[in-house]
Protein backbone atom coordinates (compact mmCIF):
# COMPACT_ATOMS: atom_id res chain seq x y z
CA UNK A 1 0.00 0.00 0.00
CA UNK A 2 1.19 3.60 -1.01
CA UNK A 3 0.37 6.47 1.14
CA UNK A 4 1.34 10.01 0.25
CA UNK A 5 2.04 11.07 4.20
CA UNK A 6 3.45 7.95 5.52
CA UNK A 7 6.20 5.95 5.30
CA UNK A 8 6.12 2.66 6.26
CA UNK A 9 8.97 0.41 6.89
CA UNK A 10 9.87 -3.29 8.05
CA UNK A 11 12.52 -4.93 9.77
CA UNK A 12 13.07 -7.83 12.32
CA UNK A 13 9.86 -8.53 13.76
CA UNK A 14 9.06 -4.84 14.09
CA UNK A 15 7.67 -2.01 11.78
CA UNK A 16 7.94 1.04 11.68
CA UNK A 17 5.30 4.10 10.47
CA UNK A 18 6.27 7.63 9.86
CA UNK A 19 4.68 10.52 9.31
CA UNK A 20 5.82 12.59 7.02
CA UNK A 21 3.99 16.39 6.23
CA UNK A 22 7.70 18.34 6.50
CA UNK A 23 6.26 21.55 5.62
CA UNK A 24 3.82 21.88 8.38
CA UNK A 25 6.19 20.00 10.55
CA UNK A 26 4.11 16.65 10.32
CA UNK A 27 0.79 17.71 11.27
CA UNK A 28 -2.13 15.64 11.22
CA UNK A 29 -4.69 16.51 8.83
CA UNK A 30 -7.59 14.40 7.91
CA UNK A 31 -6.22 12.13 4.71
CA UNK A 32 -2.80 11.80 7.14
CA UNK A 33 -5.80 10.92 9.90
CA UNK A 34 -7.07 8.21 7.46
CA UNK A 35 -3.75 6.73 6.38
CA UNK A 36 -2.83 6.45 10.17
CA UNK A 37 -5.86 4.34 10.17
CA UNK A 38 -4.63 1.82 7.45
CA UNK A 39 -0.84 1.50 8.56
CA UNK A 40 -2.50 1.13 12.08
CA UNK A 41 -4.31 -1.76 10.56
CA UNK A 42 -1.35 -2.95 8.24
CA UNK A 43 0.30 -3.30 11.53
CA UNK A 44 -2.03 -5.39 13.53
CA UNK A 45 -2.81 -8.24 10.61
CA UNK A 46 0.51 -8.85 9.84
CA UNK A 47 1.60 -11.55 12.09
CA UNK A 48 4.96 -10.87 11.81
CA UNK A 49 4.82 -7.42 13.23
CA UNK A 50 5.53 -7.83 16.76
CA UNK A 51 5.94 -4.28 17.88
CA UNK A 52 5.31 -1.28 16.01
CA UNK A 53 7.18 2.30 16.19
CA UNK A 54 5.87 5.36 15.11
CA UNK A 55 7.68 8.36 14.77
CA UNK A 56 7.74 11.95 12.78
CA UNK A 57 9.98 12.43 10.12
CA UNK A 58 12.77 15.05 9.48
CA UNK A 59 14.72 16.25 12.52
CA UNK A 60 12.13 18.69 14.24
CA UNK A 61 8.51 17.81 14.70
CA UNK A 62 7.16 14.24 15.81
CA UNK A 63 3.98 15.71 15.18
CA UNK A 64 3.33 19.57 15.48
CA UNK A 65 -0.63 19.08 16.15
CA UNK A 66 -3.88 18.84 14.14
CA UNK A 67 -3.65 20.71 11.16
CA UNK A 68 -4.73 24.16 11.95
CA UNK A 69 -5.09 25.09 8.87
CA UNK A 70 -7.78 22.26 8.34
CA UNK A 71 -9.46 23.01 12.20
CA UNK A 72 -10.00 26.46 10.57
CA UNK A 73 -12.39 25.65 8.08
CA UNK A 74 -14.63 23.46 10.61
CA UNK A 75 -17.88 25.09 10.47
CA UNK A 76 -19.71 23.95 13.17
CA UNK A 77 -19.60 22.33 16.50
CA UNK A 78 -21.07 19.05 14.94
CA UNK A 79 -18.17 18.92 12.73
CA UNK A 80 -15.48 19.56 15.72
CA UNK A 81 -17.20 16.64 17.62
CA UNK A 82 -16.53 14.40 14.70
CA UNK A 83 -13.38 14.97 13.98
CA UNK A 84 -12.29 15.14 17.99
CA UNK A 85 -14.03 11.34 18.20
CA UNK A 86 -12.50 10.07 14.87
CA UNK A 87 -8.98 11.02 16.13
CA UNK A 88 -10.10 9.11 19.81
CA UNK A 89 -11.07 6.37 18.13
CA UNK A 90 -7.83 5.56 16.05
CA UNK A 91 -5.19 6.54 19.27
CA UNK A 92 -7.59 4.25 21.40
CA UNK A 93 -6.85 1.88 19.43
CA UNK A 94 -3.04 2.21 18.83
CA UNK A 95 -3.19 2.12 22.52
CA UNK A 96 -5.04 -1.16 22.66
CA UNK A 97 -3.53 -2.48 19.50
CA UNK A 98 -2.38 -6.26 20.87
CA UNK A 99 0.92 -5.39 20.34
CA UNK A 100 3.57 -3.17 21.63
CA UNK A 101 3.51 0.77 20.61
CA UNK A 102 6.84 2.28 20.66
CA UNK A 103 6.63 6.15 20.14
CA UNK A 104 9.79 7.96 19.23
CA UNK A 105 9.59 11.01 19.93
CA UNK A 106 12.28 12.90 17.61
CA UNK A 107 10.85 16.94 18.25
CA UNK A 108 8.11 19.05 18.54
CA UNK A 109 5.19 16.71 19.99
CA UNK A 110 2.53 19.41 20.37
CA UNK A 111 -1.69 19.28 20.99
CA UNK A 112 -2.56 16.40 18.87
CA UNK A 113 1.37 15.17 18.54
CA UNK A 114 1.44 14.99 21.97
CA UNK A 115 -1.59 12.90 22.27
CA UNK A 116 -0.85 10.43 19.79
CA UNK A 117 2.27 9.96 21.77
CA UNK A 118 0.69 9.52 24.90
CA UNK A 119 -1.44 6.23 22.99
CA UNK A 120 2.24 4.38 22.86
CA UNK A 121 3.04 1.83 25.32
CA UNK A 122 6.44 3.47 25.57
CA UNK A 123 8.17 6.33 25.00
CA UNK A 124 11.32 7.38 23.93
CA UNK A 125 12.23 10.78 23.04
CA UNK A 126 15.51 12.69 21.36
CA UNK A 127 16.90 15.38 23.96
CA UNK A 128 15.44 17.16 21.48
CA UNK A 129 11.48 16.72 21.97
CA UNK A 130 9.43 19.41 23.58
CA UNK A 131 5.92 18.36 24.33
CA UNK A 132 2.85 20.25 25.81
CA UNK A 133 -1.49 20.99 24.73
CA UNK A 134 -0.88 24.28 23.07
CA UNK A 135 -5.00 24.26 22.39
CA UNK A 136 -6.08 27.01 24.46
CA UNK A 137 -3.75 29.78 22.57
CA UNK A 138 -5.91 28.83 19.70
CA UNK A 139 -9.03 29.12 21.74
CA UNK A 140 -9.98 25.19 21.65
CA UNK A 141 -9.43 22.72 24.09
CA UNK A 142 -7.40 19.39 23.47
CA UNK A 143 -9.89 17.17 21.27
CA UNK A 144 -7.54 13.41 20.80
CA UNK A 145 -7.66 12.73 24.18
CA UNK A 146 -5.32 15.47 25.94
CA UNK A 147 -7.54 16.21 28.79
CA UNK A 148 -8.19 12.55 29.80
CA UNK A 149 -4.65 10.48 28.71
CA UNK A 150 -2.27 13.44 30.35
CA UNK A 151 -4.48 13.82 33.39
CA UNK A 152 -4.22 9.79 34.00
CA UNK A 153 -0.49 10.02 33.49
CA UNK A 154 0.55 12.82 35.06
CA UNK A 155 -1.70 13.73 37.44
CA UNK A 156 -5.05 16.25 37.76
CA UNK A 157 -3.23 19.09 38.66
CA UNK A 158 -0.35 18.90 36.38
CA UNK A 159 -2.65 18.51 33.44
CA UNK A 160 -4.62 21.04 34.41
CA UNK A 161 -1.03 23.32 34.27
CA UNK A 162 -0.18 21.58 31.34
CA UNK A 163 -3.35 22.50 29.26
CA UNK A 164 -4.14 25.67 30.90
CA UNK A 165 -1.08 27.75 30.30
CA UNK A 166 -0.34 25.85 26.99
CA UNK A 167 3.11 25.99 28.09
CA UNK A 168 6.12 23.42 26.19
CA UNK A 169 7.75 21.16 28.55
CA UNK A 170 11.56 19.61 27.38
CA UNK A 171 11.94 15.93 27.36
CA UNK A 172 13.72 15.85 30.46
CA UNK A 173 11.17 17.69 32.12
CA UNK A 174 9.12 14.46 30.45
CA UNK A 175 10.80 12.12 31.77
CA UNK A 176 10.71 13.38 35.23
CA UNK A 177 6.63 13.39 35.05
CA UNK A 178 6.71 9.86 33.66
CA UNK A 179 5.66 10.84 30.49
CA UNK A 180 8.33 9.14 28.53
CA UNK A 181 9.94 6.04 30.04
CA UNK A 182 13.60 7.47 28.18
CA UNK A 183 15.62 10.04 26.99
CA UNK A 184 18.23 9.43 24.41
CA UNK A 185 20.89 11.98 22.12
CA UNK A 186 19.17 13.21 19.22
CA UNK A 187 20.87 10.95 16.43
CA UNK A 188 20.36 8.07 18.34
CA UNK A 189 16.59 8.07 18.78
CA UNK A 190 15.82 5.50 16.07
CA UNK A 191 18.34 2.96 16.78
CA UNK A 192 17.16 2.66 20.43
CA UNK A 193 14.06 2.54 19.19
CA UNK A 194 15.12 -0.53 17.01
CA UNK A 195 16.94 -2.13 19.53
CA UNK A 196 13.50 -2.09 21.69
CA UNK A 197 11.29 -2.85 19.23
CA UNK A 198 13.91 -6.21 18.31
CA UNK A 199 13.83 -6.73 22.25
CA UNK A 200 10.09 -7.02 22.43
CA UNK A 201 9.78 -9.17 18.85
CA UNK A 202 11.36 -11.61 20.90
CA UNK A 203 9.31 -12.13 23.85
CA UNK A 204 5.49 -13.54 23.83
CA UNK A 205 3.66 -12.31 21.80
CA UNK A 206 0.18 -13.10 23.37
CA UNK A 207 2.11 -12.39 27.30
CA UNK A 208 2.61 -9.42 25.76
CA UNK A 209 -1.20 -8.54 24.34
CA UNK A 210 -2.38 -9.73 27.80
CA UNK A 211 0.06 -7.53 29.27
CA UNK A 212 -1.57 -4.48 27.72
CA UNK A 213 -4.75 -5.67 28.21
CA UNK A 214 -4.77 -6.00 32.04
CA UNK A 215 -3.22 -2.37 32.37
CA UNK A 216 -4.81 -0.53 30.45
CA UNK A 217 -8.01 -2.10 32.02
CA UNK A 218 -6.95 -2.42 35.64
CA UNK A 219 -6.07 1.18 35.83
CA UNK A 220 -9.50 2.55 34.80
CA UNK A 221 -11.29 0.17 37.63
CA UNK A 222 -10.77 -0.26 41.40
CA UNK A 223 -8.00 -2.82 42.73
CA UNK A 224 -10.38 -5.74 43.40
CA UNK A 225 -11.85 -5.59 39.97
CA UNK A 226 -8.40 -5.15 38.12
CA UNK A 227 -7.05 -8.22 40.25
CA UNK A 228 -9.67 -10.26 38.71
CA UNK A 229 -8.79 -8.88 35.70
CA UNK A 230 -5.22 -9.71 36.07
CA UNK A 231 -5.99 -13.13 37.18
CA UNK A 232 -8.34 -14.22 34.38
CA UNK A 233 -5.92 -12.97 31.70
CA UNK A 234 -2.82 -14.74 33.97
CA UNK A 235 -5.26 -17.73 33.41
CA UNK A 236 -5.76 -17.14 29.54
CA UNK A 237 -2.10 -17.41 29.25
CA UNK A 238 -1.91 -20.92 30.68
CA UNK A 239 -3.85 -21.79 27.35
CA UNK A 240 -0.93 -21.24 24.91
CA UNK A 241 2.25 -23.13 23.15
CA UNK A 242 4.53 -20.34 24.30
CA UNK A 243 4.36 -20.67 27.52
CA UNK A 244 5.12 -24.39 27.75
CA UNK A 245 8.08 -23.25 25.54
CA UNK A 246 8.79 -20.32 28.04
CA UNK A 247 8.95 -22.65 30.88
CA UNK A 248 10.54 -25.59 28.90
CA UNK A 249 13.33 -23.01 27.91
CA UNK A 250 13.91 -21.77 31.14
CA UNK A 251 14.18 -25.24 33.22
CA UNK A 252 16.42 -26.83 30.11
CA UNK A 253 18.75 -23.51 30.29
CA UNK A 254 17.98 -22.21 26.94
CA UNK A 255 16.53 -19.11 25.02
CA UNK A 256 12.72 -19.41 24.03
CA UNK A 257 11.52 -18.99 20.56
CA UNK A 258 8.25 -17.80 21.07
CA UNK A 259 5.68 -18.19 18.24
CA UNK A 260 2.74 -16.74 19.49
CA UNK A 261 0.52 -19.67 19.99
C1 LIG B 1 -0.56 23.59 10.44
C2 LIG B 1 1.61 24.02 11.08
C3 LIG B 1 1.38 23.46 12.34
C4 LIG B 1 0.09 22.92 12.59
C5 LIG B 1 3.41 24.14 12.27
N1 LIG B 1 2.89 24.44 11.08
N2 LIG B 1 2.52 23.55 13.06
N3 LIG B 1 0.64 24.09 10.15
N4 LIG B 1 -0.84 23.02 11.62
N5 LIG B 1 -0.23 22.34 13.75
C6 LIG B 1 3.55 25.09 9.95
C7 LIG B 1 3.78 26.56 10.18
O1 LIG B 1 2.63 27.29 9.87
C8 LIG B 1 4.90 26.83 9.22
O2 LIG B 1 4.37 26.97 7.90
C9 LIG B 1 5.73 25.54 9.27
O3 LIG B 1 4.84 24.54 9.78
C10 LIG B 1 6.91 25.66 10.18
O4 LIG B 1 6.49 26.11 11.44
P1 LIG B 1 7.03 27.45 12.14
O5 LIG B 1 5.98 27.94 13.04
O6 LIG B 1 7.58 28.41 11.13
O7 LIG B 1 8.26 26.85 12.96
P2 LIG B 1 8.85 27.38 14.34
O8 LIG B 1 8.89 28.87 14.39
O9 LIG B 1 10.12 26.64 14.55
O10 LIG B 1 7.78 26.91 15.45
C11 LIG B 1 7.51 25.55 15.66
C12 LIG B 1 6.23 25.38 16.50
C13 LIG B 1 5.08 26.18 15.84
C14 LIG B 1 6.47 25.88 17.94
C15 LIG B 1 5.92 23.88 16.56
O11 LIG B 1 4.97 25.78 14.49
C16 LIG B 1 3.75 25.96 16.47
O12 LIG B 1 3.44 26.51 17.54
N6 LIG B 1 2.89 25.19 15.79
C17 LIG B 1 1.50 24.96 16.21
C18 LIG B 1 1.43 24.02 17.40
C19 LIG B 1 0.02 23.85 17.87
O13 LIG B 1 -0.69 24.82 18.23
N7 LIG B 1 -0.44 22.62 17.86
C20 LIG B 1 -1.82 22.27 18.33
C21 LIG B 1 -2.78 22.26 17.15
S1 LIG B 1 -4.41 21.99 17.66
P3 LIG B 1 4.95 28.07 6.88
O14 LIG B 1 4.03 27.97 5.72
O15 LIG B 1 4.93 29.38 7.58
O16 LIG B 1 6.34 27.58 6.58
C22 LIG B 1 -4.51 20.34 17.93
C23 LIG B 1 -5.88 19.85 18.32
C24 LIG B 1 -5.97 18.33 18.27
O17 LIG B 1 -3.57 19.63 17.81
C25 LIG B 1 -7.41 17.82 18.40
C26 LIG B 1 -8.22 18.02 17.18
C27 LIG B 1 -9.64 17.47 17.31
Amino acid sequence: MEWKNIAWEQGDGWAQITIQRPKVLNALNRETLEELEQAVGRAEEDETVRALIITGAGDKAFVAGADIGELRQIPSSWEGERLAARGQALFSRIEELDKPVIMAVNGYALGGGCELAMSGDILIASDKARFGQPEVNLGVIPGYGGTQRLARLVGKTTAKYLCLTGEMITAEEALRLGLVQKVVPHDQLLEEARKLAERLAQKAPIAMKYIKKAINQGTETDLQSGLRLEAAFFGLSFDTEDRIEGMDAFLEKRAPRFRGK
